[in-house]
């Protein structure tokens, strides 16, 4: 079943609306989010993540590549712009403060191109707060693994990959264990930074 059949009944799910808080409650605790910040939500989906974050910024710009949940994400009023592209073919001349994301980065095959797109996309000092799942067992995707590329994330091979990419200040830290058909999955949440030359001067 593809995100867009999938986009009228997404946020009736508890366990979707569970796993958004705890996401956005690690990304407000982590960083001082400003009234004039602009956030890039990758694989913005339905607006679950930037619904919850849209009262402490400017603007939040939803990337995803599916219609049907993008226009729920448009739903979430003026401050919210949906853009439908792969965020790897996302192509702008503006610059984020920050870019967050909440299970999409498993739906993408090149983690290594993704980090480098991420890390394009910021203003010196900008950051991302990425949630996904640690490594699973492939058991996770109830409606099967088409359109899955990862099987969750080791941590170490994560860390390298943003690290490549010029991104500093790289933690990763389990936020969140959801629980489902019996079976338990910790999400984790890598935050990192892009690096200030203006800031290091000081
Ligand atoms: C599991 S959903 C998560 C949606 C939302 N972040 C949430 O937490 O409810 C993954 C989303 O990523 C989108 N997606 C998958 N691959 C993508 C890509 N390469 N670029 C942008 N969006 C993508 C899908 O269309 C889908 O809306």
């Amino acid at each position: 079943m593809s995100f867009d059949e999938r986009a009228e009944v997404w946020d009736s799910s508890e366990r979707r609306q569970k796993l958004a808080d705890a996401v956005a409650k690690a990304i407000v605790n982590e960083f001082e989010l400003q009234k004039r910040f602009e956030l890039l939500d990758v694989g913005a989906g339905t607006g679950m993540l930037s619904r919850r974050l849209l009262p402490y910024v400017s603007s939040i710009t939803g990337v995803d590549t599916s219609k049907g949940m993008l226009e729920k994400f448009s739903r979430l009023g003026a401050k919210a712009e949906g853009v439908l592209c792969d965020i790897l073919s996302y192509e702008t001349d503006r610059k984020f403060d920050g870019i967050i994301s909440s299970m999409t980065i498993h739906h993408i095959e090149d983690t290594e191109a993704l980090f480098h797109k991420l890390h394009s996309l910021l203003k010196p000092g900008g950051f991302i707060a990425l949630a996904d799942l640690a490594p699973e067992d492939g058991s996770f995707h109830d409606h099967g693994n088409s359109g899955v590329y990862h099987f969750g994330f080791d941590e170490a091979n994560l860390r390298k990959l943003a690290f490549e990419a010029a991104f500093v200040n790289i933690k990763i830290e389990n936020i969140y264990t959801m629980e489902k058909n019996g079976r338990y999955y910790p999400i984790f949440l890598i935050t990192a930074k892009n690096r200030d030359p203006a800031e290091e001067a000081r």
